[in-house]
């Protein structure tokens, strides 16, 4: 059988990336421009800004992921492009020169959600092992997946409002700490003491969901009240406190879901799965159960990447999924 190579583009938010994986698991090249730097001053992506990066380094990106992988288009079995969710003007620029590539050389085009790449971004490091459950926590989303197989997406549980990176990136922000403020808060949480019983949002029973707008409410009213009555509050034991209460609701129904849906694997991913706390929160609780099993990529493969794009690409080639040139970028698009 000859070996499948597939080229996978993302330039959903503000990482303008491409990557070529073999056989779906095997990852030749993978390519990230970030523009973080562009964006900080900002205190958040901002889309113009955002699309305009995008096409002066779409191609440049690609060639780079084509030579580091030493493979010609006539190698590769076919694109796979994130066709949404994320911001518009941003994901038509991959979606149009993916479509332009794949009409050039003749290629197959397959779309990818972002969420399910962020998922199969757990492919590259293990076998996935079905039923399994998935928690993709980035700075756009916070859903629990379950998967009975390969392609198969049933979102038992999601947010109602912030997404759980939103969360960390404003409370960093009233901390005076940088964009992104996730791996901030990180850190300072390492050097504090869980003193503050910020809320926890189980909402009813029973119910995957999740909330963290009441909680980041909170966190700015007590660090605001501290500071009228003229009381120091340390900035690590904020960061700690906000950490405890975030973790515990993620780690909580996480388990309850494998529980609930009898997963062998539990797979974590997007931006905020490079969290310490979360990591080893859910590595402990994990621990609990002895056929269950948890996975987490390394960091550079839990942040946005084109490699967990042409990893989810892959399965869905298998699947026979294609699109013709009429796709377009849909940054609303369901799972
Ligand atoms: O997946 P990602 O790169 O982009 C999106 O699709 O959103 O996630 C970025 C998010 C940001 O909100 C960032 O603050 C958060 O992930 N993040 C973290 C950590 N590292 C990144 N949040 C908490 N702890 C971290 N160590
Ligand atoms: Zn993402």
């Amino acid at each position: 059988m000859n070996d499948q190579y597939i080229l996978g583009i993302e330039t959903s938010c503000d990482e303008t990336a491409a990557a070529v994986v073999k056989n779906g698991t095997v990852i030749m090249s993978n390519v990230v421009a970030s523009q973080i730097e562009s964006h900080k001053r900002f205190g958040g992506v901002v889309p113009e800004i955002a699309s305009r990066h995008h096409v002066e380094q779409i191609i440049f990106v690609i060639e780079e992921a084509m030579e580091k992988a030493n493979v010609k288009f006539s190698d590769l079995t076919g694109i796979a492009v994130t066709s949404g969710p994320g911001l518009v003007g941003a994901l038509l620029i991959g979606v149009e020169t993916a479509k332009t590539l794949a009409f050039a050389h003749s290629l197959p085009l397959i779309p990818v959600h972002h969420i399910a790449g962020h998922i199969y971004a757990n492919r590259l490091v293990a076998e996935m092992e079905f039923p399994l459950v998935a928690l993709v926590v980035s700075g756009g989303h916070t859903e629990l997946i379950y998967m009975k197989d390969h392609g198969h997406f049933q979102v038992i549980g999601e947010t109602r409002d912030d997404a759980a990176g939103e969360a960390y990136d404003k409370v960093a922000r009233l901390l005076d700490l940088p964009y992104p403020g996730g791996p901030h808060i990180d850190r300072l949480a390492a050097k504090g003491q869980v003193v503050i019983d910020f809320p926890r949002a189980w909402l009813e029973d029973e119910s995957f969901d999740f909330s963290f707008s009441g909680l980041k409410s909170a966190v700015i009213n007590t660090v605001h009240n501290a500071h009228q009555r003229g009381v120091q509050l340390k900035p690590e034991d904020v960061a700690a406190s906000f950490q405890d209460s975030v973790t515990e609701v993620l780690v909580k129904k996480t388990i309850l879901a494998a529980e609930k849906f009898g997963a062998k694997q539990i797979l974590l991913a997007g931006g905020v799965a490079a969290n310490r706390g979360l990591r080893n929160r859910l590595s402990k609780a994990v621990e609990d159960f002895k056929h269950l099993q948890l996975i987490i990529p390394p960091l550079h493969l839990c942040t946005d990447n084109a490699a967990m794009i042409a990893a989810a690409g892959s399965v869905f080639y298998e699947k026979g999924i294609r699109a013709d040139l009429s796709l377009n970028a849909n940054p609303g698009l369901s799972l």
